[in-house]
């Protein structure tokens, strides 16, 4: 079922727990997606307390300070801490007899012995709030998690729960983007409610008004589907899929671009303006990365083999290969710009400076998860060059994944006497970086954009000698150094 909201379909107000006005929520888990949530949804107006097991994430929640780069997230902590709405612990017991609605949003990472999704800090979660309630509350799954954990969630709270509480368990997967966090919570493009009663469908309603109250004044609707567990499970993982793919899908354009030396950019323009293919995640690069789509479309692999039908999602398996591939791509490209052989072990870049723009896997935050930014780092060290990081906000990540490696405190300084200059993710400013400065920095002005986020004949102009990802054409340079 879908309801547009405003709707006048669901009047009933659920009987809160807490006897609050409105429903009092836990977020479980405050990492890049809870402490997101729990800053959002105070600043709709709802009483929230976090919840981590990493002290010191919580401590400095409490100070004021947002533990994770997420544009706008600072000034909406500070604000409702200061209202009163927002707070944040370590402790389970404050949290249960706190919350009406606990949403658990731990991490789901990829388990270290295979594909499959590891769900122990579900499972610690999910016990340490179950087992310390002592009225009836909502348990709501927000952590992506494959099909058929929410039964299997429902059976460690009738285990841990007093069974005569009631305690009831639903699934929202979240979509938010990081980058775009703050107003995909607070202005969700939709939202999906997996419930078995109607107590748990008027709690969450409830629990998610301030955001469709918002809509009603901006005149806008937000549609909601509610389905059952399974289906909430696997509506997130199929977006993911259905994301990844597509990136891989122009990324594989991008292998045959530059086989036949055709521009891979012209022909994702081209095929965009047909509306049934679209033009979004159609940007060519060094592939997709980060704490999501890898872990989950490896995860959603492993779960269809258990449910025997690993041949539907066998196509997934191609989307990774080529997403991995064109890590090593931007390695076979530095090879060939510096002129020295690929062999089969890989070039030998050793005595060649190369300055690497972006270590984040996507602008505007500092997540380095899976960063092809630093896979590509991680393959340059191999190769013996000398290389320098320049990122505006993954700096300190990056560095506790690459302590050996060295890092500059701006583009200048990372720019210069190097032979090549490598920008890996697409901040904006890379994009708008003044080519005849950098020009002036380097010692010899060779550009691979991974990214094709540069105006290559602006740089092309200024000198360099660009390479785009499935951009042959744009391999010479406008005006010759
Ligand atoms: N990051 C995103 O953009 C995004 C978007 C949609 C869905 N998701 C999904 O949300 C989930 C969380 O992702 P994330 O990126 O926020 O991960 P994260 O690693 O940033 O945060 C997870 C947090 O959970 C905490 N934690 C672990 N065990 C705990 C426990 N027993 N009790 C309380 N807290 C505990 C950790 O200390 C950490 O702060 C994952 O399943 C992910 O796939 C993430």
């Amino acid at each position: 079922m879908t309801i547009a909201f405003p709707s006048t379909s669901l009047q009933s107000q659920a009987t809160l727990p807490s006897g609050a006005p409105r429903p009092r929520l836990t977020f479980i888990g405050t990492g890049y997606l809870g402490s997101t949530y729990a800053i959002c949804f105070a600043e709709l107006g709802y009483e929230v307390l976090g919840v981590d097991v990493d002290v010191d994430k919580i401590a400095s929640l409490n100070a004021g300070e947002v533990p994770i780069h997420e544009p706008g997230l600072d000034d909406l902590l500070r604000k409702n801490i200061a209202a009163g709405r927002l707070r944040f612990t370590t402790d389970y017991r404050e949290a249960a007899e706190f919350g009406d609605v606990h949403f658990i949003c731990v991490g789901t990472p990829q388990r270290a012995d295979g594909m499959a999704a590891d769900l122990r800090y579900v499972e610690e979660a999910v016990v340490g709030i179950a087992s310390k309630l002592n009225r009836k509350a909502l348990i709501v799954g927000k952590s992506t998690v494959p099909v058929g954990t929410a039964e299997w969630v429902e059976q460690l709270v009738a285990k841990h729960a007093d069974p005569n509480l009631g305690v009831e368990v639903a699934w929202s997967p979240e979509f938010l983007r990081e980058g775009y966090a703050v107003e995909d919570v607070i202005r969700p493009d939709r939202v999906v409610f997996g419930v078995k009663s109607d107590w748990a469908r008027d709690l969450l309603y409830a629990s998610h008004k301030g955001s469709f109250d918002l809509a009603t004044t901006e005149d806008r609707e937000v549609p909601v589907v509610i389905t059952d567990f399974a289906t909430a499970e696997l509506v997130k993982v199929a977006a993911n899929a259905f994301l990844a793919t597509k990136i891989s899908f122009i990324n594989a354009m991008a292998e045959v671009c530059d086989a036949a030396g055709a521009d891979v950019t012209q022909l994702a323009r081209a095929i965009g303006y047909d509306d049934r293919i679209g033009k979004k995640f159609l940007r060519a690069g060094v592939g997709f990365g980060g704490g999501c789509l890898p872990k989950d479309i490896r995860a959603f692999q492993a779960r269809a083999q258990e449910l025997g039908v690993g041949e539907a999602l066998r196509f997934l398996h191609e989307v990774d290969l080529i997403n991995q591939r064109r890590r090593q791509k931007v390695v076979e490209l530095a090879a060939e710009l510096l002129a020295r052989p690929y062999g089969p072990a890989g070039p030998d870049l050793a005595g060649l400076r190369i300055a690497v723009f972006g270590a984040s896997f996507k602008p505007n935050s500092d997540d380095v998860r899976d960063s092809p930014a630093l896979s590509v780092v991680r393959r340059l060290v191999r190769t013996g060059a000398d290389v320098i990081v320049y990122d505006p906000a993954g700096m300190a990540n990056a560095k506790r994944e690459l302590p050996d490696v060295r890092f500059a405190d701006s583009m200048t300084a990372a720019a210069e006497g190097a032979h090549l200059l490598c920008v890996l993710t697409e901040w904006e400013e890379f994009r708008n970086a003044d080519p005849v400065a950098l020009a002036a920095t380097v010692s010899t002005a060779k550009v691979i954009d991974g990214r094709n986020c540069l105006d290559s004949s602006v740089w092309a102009r200024a000198g360099w000698e660009y390479r785009g990802m499935g951009r042959a054409s744009s391999e010479k340079p406008a005006t010759a150094e």
